[in-house]
């Protein structure tokens, strides 16, 4: 195996498949474009979804990316050795293109020449999938991964739970998988068939990467029908492959946080890996510090609030700031922190430098509001815990009472909670905040579940309604507008823009009168491709997430309006019916935001 840095192996996997092929895209934003149901992109194939349902890609039917990922289901488990809340997604993708036959050879070249990762052929186990009632057993693949050089003892069959991937919400592509781990432990996996390899003691195999062969739609019945097309959609973990291929016990020992540690030793004093306490504190800290540098300085950034995707940044903060204080740091110190995270991936993603003086700036606001309460809100914290009995609850009120007037997310009193054998009651505690919402203004519902790109027509002509309010918006108020987010549900949108005041009556009022303007005249909108070059040159806009060369889609109605985009949209203008602003928001100093809705 090869001792690889994180830069090598990116450009390793993306040069490999650009050789067989492939077009190199850029990560999409960590926002999903158009889609409801999920706050963060979470995999790969998550921002190619209505490619994989059979929508041209711009760059062609062979793709391979890096995508920037975020997962928070597991935030309580952050410290230890292998979770992350961001990570790297090395991914290639066939849309109805190469399948089984060129794929499994291609993952048995990346993994085992000496060109590539070197592995040897005898520490490489494979599982299949085993067969059920909806989709047959895959001897394709296990006989495929034999003739490239497999050990047929090191090929296992494993049902849905092991060997099956997606759909990434609870519609949508999905398919049988074939996954490649890593043997560690030789004596232990020599002793395994197919049955117990889901129980192998931990260790034994490490994961490594996965093929999925998506061939199957999962309907809102539960129902797997077959895809008009044959996808491969592959993912390979960045972190946790430079994990394994450098022999490291934790993702933290890879290059990727080496000068934030250095950093973090120097602020405190302390030394990584000093104490069990102390390096869970500096892997609490790397990790969030980490995260928030990527959703703050995103192509559609966000900033702390306490609602959707600025909640779990929040969160992700505060709980950064907590952690921080169990080793020293200081005031100021994520944002020192992140200025060594964005140094190390600057050629990588120069959203972050562009971003930088935002990531400071919102850092240090977050944590400066967080730090005044904290101490306080620890002080009553333990007030309230010390009149418990182990195992006692800390009742709803008390909960609520933290997160109003201290700013404790409810996450973060649970964990303190749980640190002293206590429980929290988070019934109460969500029944406390409902009844505060509903004095002020309707509840925000949280969207954690994952889910697919919404085409329903109504998020169609809400997407074709931003582009026209957009335009609108440069018109009448200024041409510097950009979007800086966008949200779409099946009953409005939600527009972010760069702009320092609310929009005066006769400008809302002029607004809605152009946007209904164009929707009268009924202008076709047209959809073309050609290179980002080219778009930049006609004067497209858009959020500039491709890369040098590629081809984009670019959607332009009449001469009103010209986006870089991935659609969908409303074939013409006329479908939309009235347009209208519904609310105005502020969601930070030179960011507005703009709900709207279409009244048919
Ligand atoms: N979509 C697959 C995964 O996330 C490749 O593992």
């Amino acid at each position: 195996m090869k001792n690889l840095t994180s830069e090598s192996l990116r450009k390793m996997y993306l040069d490999f498949f650009e050789s067989k092929g492939h077009a190199v895209i850029a990560s999409a934003s960590l926002i999903p474009e158009n889609d409801p149901t999920v706050l963060f992109t979470t995999a790969g194939m998550h921002p190619l979804v209505p490619y994989l349902l059979g929508e041209k890609h711009p760059a062609g039917k062979r793709l391979t990316d890096v995508q920037k990922c975020v997962r928070t289901g597991d935030i309580d488990e952050v410290g230890d050795s292998s979770h992350c809340t961001f990570f790297e997604m090395l991914g290639n993708w066939s849309l109805g293109d190469y399948f089984k036959q060129e794929m499994i050879p291609w993952s048995f070249e990346f993994l085992t020449s000496e060109k590539y990762l070197g592995i040897p052929v005898e520490d490489i186990a494979v599982t299949c999938f085993a067969g059920d009632g909806d989709c047959p057993r895959d001897d394709e693949s296990a006989q495929k991964w034999i003739e490239c050089g497999i050990l047929p003892q090191n090929v296992y069959f494993l049902p849905k739970s092991g060997n099956w991937w997606g759909p990434a919400g609870t519609t949508g592509p999905c398919g049988p998988d074939t996954e490649m781990h890593i043997i560690r432990n030789h004596a232990e996996a020599d002793k395994l068939n197919s049955d117990q390899f889901e129980q192998a003691p931990k260790g034994t195999f490490l994961e490594i990467w996965n093929d999925v062969f998506m061939q199957y739609n999962k309907n809102e019945q539960g129902k797997y029908e077959p895809l008009a097309q044959r996808n491969v959609d592959t993912g390979m973990g960045l972190e946790r492959t430079l994990c394994i291929l450098n022999g490291k016990d934790s993702v933290y020992e890879t290059d990727i946080f080496e000068t934030a540690i250095e950093e973090i030793e120097r602020i405190t004093g302390h030394k990584y890996g000093e104490s069990e306490e102390v390096t869970k504190a500096f892997r609490v800290v790397l990790d969030h510090v980490r995260t928030a540098t990527f959703m703050l300085g995103d192509q559609k950034g966000i900033v702390p609030s306490n609602t959707d995707q600025g909640y779990i940044l929040r969160r992700i903060i505060r709980r950064a700031v907590r952690f921080g204080r169990n080793i020293g740091l200081p005031g100021g110190a994520l944002s020192e922190i992140s200025s060594k995270i964005i140094e190390k991936y600057a050629d990588i993603y120069p959203e972050l430098v562009e971003n930088s003086a935002k990531i400071k700036e919102e850092l240090d606001k977050e944590e400066a509001k967080f730090s005044k309460t904290l101490a306080q809100g620890i002080k009553e914290f333990e007030k309230v815990a010390s009149t418990l009995p182990a195992g006692g609850k800390i009742d709803g009120l008390t909960a609520f009472h933290l997160y109003d007037t201290y700013g404790f997310p409810v996450e973060i009193t649970r964990e303190m909670a749980a640190e002293k054998g206590l429980e929290v009651d988070v019934e109460g505690y969500n029944a406390a905040f409902a009844e505060h919402q509903a004095k002020s203004r309707a509840g925000s519902e949280q969207k954690f579940a994952c889910g697919l790109a919404d085409h329903k027509e109504e998020t169609t002509y809400l997407h074709t309604a931003t582009h026209l309010l957009q335009a609108a918006l440069r018109r009448v108020c200024s041409e510097d507008i950009c979007q800086k987010g966008s949200n779409i549900t099946e009953e409005r949108l939600r527009f972010d823009f760069n702009f320092s005041r609310k929009l005066t009556p006769e400008e809302v009022q002029a607004v809605e009168d152009m946007v209904n303007d164009v929707i009268k005249r009924d202008l076709p909108v047209v959809m073309r491709e050609m290179t980002l070059e080219e778009a930049k040159a006609e004067g497209f806009t858009g959020l500039f997430e491709s890369k040098y060369g590629e081809v984009v889609k670019t959607y332009s109605i009449g001469d009103f309006s010209k986006e870089i985009c991935g659609g969908p949209h409303a074939e013409h203008t006329g479908l939309l019916g009235t347009f209208k602003i519904a609310k105005q928001e502020n969601v930070s100093a030179g960011v507005k935001r703009i709900k709207a809705i279409l009244i048919k």
